[in-house]
């Protein structure tokens, strides 16, 4: 039984028999693996095919590092970095560093980025705790990571001596290619595969995601737990009528061919901002190519509405939203009575704020509504892993089946090699000297 409701009835759209078929179709070839992209389907039974042993080995290399380092540092980007990122995010206590007793070990990042500045101030922070680091590419081979673990292998290397650096570095790599692999096969680091059938936006539920997420402590079963429910909701087996999925993948597909080109994930829960950052990937990197694509966009609720929420309300009509809504809060504070009420707000006394965030949402739910903004509500009882994995899996499922109902192949990024290329040339890379001085001659 999954936890997650979706409700389409303000998006403007009545579902019908032939949408319904489309959206079986694409689900089916998801499952048959006939479809485009087919050689990177493994993530579609990847829940319920992750084993008691895998997830025993991830804690007890998790247990490891919790006891080496008080500080982890996870290298990635993309895929290799942002579900990671977006559940410890959603599951943290948002001010954590105020605490005074820091989560042990903090998970931190690295490699998503070439900043000097943010290297520096990471290298200045951790200074006076004890380190280890997560390392992860599929590649092996993208600039990114590769120059931060330039940086972090060296200061962990100076700290300790090569053979304890070689406890506190673990690689998540491909299972025999790549720069990183040989590396750690030469140097001795524990190492996880990342499946060779698994693209890197699709692979939160492997090592990429579970490692980081189980050193940050947070309860990498249930997560799973939540992704398996998901996975069973949306089997191609069920009635299209009571997949979820599905049914999402043909709101936004319906949408977009009458114009709606932006799509906006809302949250009320400034903790889900980085889940709307792992989904703009997922949507983003699977949908956008060929000249074609919802433009995948996010907002953070109510502060955005004092942002961008003229825009929404009234810009180019050209946008829909979907909203991540929370039933419940894990804490309770009801606003207090005040004996003068110069600020007129006796009339909220002994409200709950989640009560006054709900009709927030639900106001501006049907203001947007009316403004010519169709609207999704994705509801979800609770922040928590079983409710986060079953997320996760519900927007995979959703890309998969949209992408192919879209005509696209959602499991390549062609595009993404393009800016590769000026930078190496512009950096002079060998083997780049004819694009170096075509590109030169350009600036
Ligand atoms: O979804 C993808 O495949 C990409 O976003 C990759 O995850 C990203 O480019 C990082 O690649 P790698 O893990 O090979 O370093």
């Amino acid at each position: 039984m999954s936890l997650i409701k979706l409700d389409i009835s303000k998006s403007g759209v009545t579902v019908n028999s032939e949408m319904l078929a489309k959206a079986q179709q694409a689900n089916e070839l998801l499952h048959s693996g006939k479809g485009a992209g087919n050689d990177f389907l493994g993530w579609v039974n990847l829940p319920s095919s992750i084993s008691a042993e895998e997830i025993a080995a991830i804690e007890a290399q998790a247990a490891k590092l919790r006891e080496k380092a008080e500080v982890v540092i996870c290298i990635g980007i993309g895929g290799s970095y942002l579900g990671a990122k977006a559940v410890i995010e959603a599951m943290s206590n948002s001010f954590e560093f105020l605490h005074r007793k820091h989560a042990n070990p903090t998970v931190v990042f690295a490699g998503e980025n070439i900043s000097e500045d943010y290297t520096f101030e990471l290298l200045e922070a951790v200074k006076d705790y004890s380190i280890a680091t997560i390392v992860i590419s599929k590649s092996g081979t993208t600039t990114e990571p590769a120059i931060a673990f330039r940086i972090i292998k060296a200061e962990i290397e100076k700290r300790y001596g090569k053979a304890e650096a070689a406890e506190r570095i673990v690689a998540i790599t491909d299972q025999a290619r790549g720069a990183l692999k040989t590396l750690a096969t030469n140097e001795g680091y524990p190492t996880f595969v990342i499946p060779d059938n698994v693209g890197g936006r699709f692979s939160v539920l492997t090592p990429v995601g579970l490692l980081p997420l189980a050193v940050a402590g947070i309860d990498i079963k249930a997560l799973v737990e939540g992704a398996q429910a998901m996975e069973e909701a949306t089997k191609a087996e069920v009635a299209v009528e009571q997949n979820l999925a599905a049914q999402y993948a043909i709101v936004r597909n319906e949408l977009y061919a009458a114009g709606k080109k932006i799509e906006i994930l809302a949250s009320y829960e400034p903790k889900l901002q980085y889940i709307a950052e792992w989904w703009k990937q997922l949507y983003g990197e699977s949908e956008g190519k060929d000249g074609l694509g919802i433009f995948p966009a996010s907002v953070t609720l109510t502060a955005d509405l004092h942002s961008m929420g003229q825009y929404i309300q009234e810009g180019e009509r050209t946008l829909f939203e979907t909203v991540i809504s929370v039933a419940n809060s894990k804490h309770t504070i009801k606003v207090e009575n005040d004996e003068q009420n110069l600020d007129g707000l006796n009339f909220l006394t002994g409200k709950r704020l989640s009560e006054i965030n709900k009709m927030a949402e639900l106001g501006v739910q049907l203001a947007h509504v009316d403004g010519g903004v169709p609207n999704m509500r994705i509801e979800i009882p609770q922040i928590d892993e079983k409710a986060i994995g079953e997320l996760l899996y519900f927007f995979e499922k959703a890309c998969g089946i949209s992408g192919y109902m879209l005509g696209a192949n959602p499991f390549n990024q062609p595009g993404v090699e393009a800016y590769k290329k000026n930078m190496f040339a512009l950096l002079d890379k060998p083997g780049y000297e004819e694009e170096s001085k075509a590109i030169k001659a350009r600036l």
